[in-house]
């Protein structure tokens, strides 16, 4: 099932998105993309809920941006142009 929903998220995504899922998207903390897509397939909905499951932006924060418009991008709760 998690397998499931995680590919249909991903269908989610831009192209340029859906590249370099096992490079490390919190590079301080040394997160991947996808396990921080795993993190929000399982129902991380905020920047907190996705950094408390994987660690993700608590380095020195520089991913912190990339966290929120995965969420956004997945959640469908896009705002900004
Ligand atoms: S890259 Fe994630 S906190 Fe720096």
């Amino acid at each position: 099932m998690a397998i499931d929903s995680v590919t249909q998220l991903l269908d989610k995504l831009p192209a340029v998105l859906k590249r370099d899922l096992e490079k490390n998207l919190c590079v301080c903390n040394e997160v991947s993309k996808m396990a921080i897509i795993n993190a929000i397939a399982q129902g991380a909905s905020t920047v907190e809920e996705v950094k408390k499951q994987t660690y993700a932006t608590m380095g020195a924060g520089c991913c912190t941006q990339q966290v929120e418009r995965l969420i956004e991008l997945i959640n469908g709760q896009s705002q900004d142009g």
